[in-house]
């Protein structure tokens, strides 16, 4: 698929079936989460696949959400391995969001939906998975067959809103 059709193709999937992804197919989605730019090349991210119910349903819990999936990736990164700019400005969440949206992209071109999720107790979710002290959570998502049909994606600003040429 070309990249732009990935793009359009992506939506945010909130129902799946339940049926398990194949393990070549959850390899491609790490893979692409590993080979993702960071700055300085730090790689400050970190990723944890959850597959066994009861921690997915723990999961899901902290989002207060009520979807079903048969696996979650949670994607953490340890700031203090991250690159920080000379004003402060940190990037680890940059960069684990970059490995994020390569799993996004490359779950659709294997068939399988993703959602970014953002709104979770972070201290639960590290509780439960045990991550370290030191490291963040920056997101999670849901990974599995989609039971929902979504259109391209909508709803979004034009080009004219967004872009501004040579100068503001
Ligand atoms: C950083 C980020 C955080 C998000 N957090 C959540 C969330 O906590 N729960 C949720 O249901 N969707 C979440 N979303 C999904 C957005 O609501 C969704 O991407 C947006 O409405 C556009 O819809 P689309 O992804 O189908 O194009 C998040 C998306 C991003 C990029």
């Amino acid at each position: 698929m070309h990249i732009l059709d990935t793009i359009k193709t992506r939506r945010s999937i909130r129902k799946y079936k339940d049926k398990p992804v194949e393990k070549k197919k959850l390899f491609n989605v790490l893979e692409a989460a590993r080979l993702a730019p960071s700055a300085m090349n730090k790689q400050p991210y970190r990723l944890v696949v959850v597959t066994e119910r009861e921690i997915v349903r723990k999961l899901i819990s902290t989002c207060n959400q009520d979807w079903t999936t048969p696996m979650i990736i949670v994607v953490c990164a340890f700031p203090s391995e991250a690159w920080t700019r000379e004003d402060g400005e940190q990037y680890w969440k940059v960069d684990a969001a970059i490995a994020m949206h390569n799993i996004s992209m490359v779950a659709v071109e294997e068939g399988l939906g993703t959602c970014w999720i953002a709104a979770f107790k972070e201290y639960e979710v590290k509780r439960i998975l045990g991550i370290p002290p030191q490291a963040r959570v920056m997101a999670m998502t849901p990974l599995g067959y989609p039971d929902e049909k979504k259109g391209p994606v909508t709803r979004r600003k034009s080009l004219k809103e967004l872009v501004r040429y040579e100068k503001w």
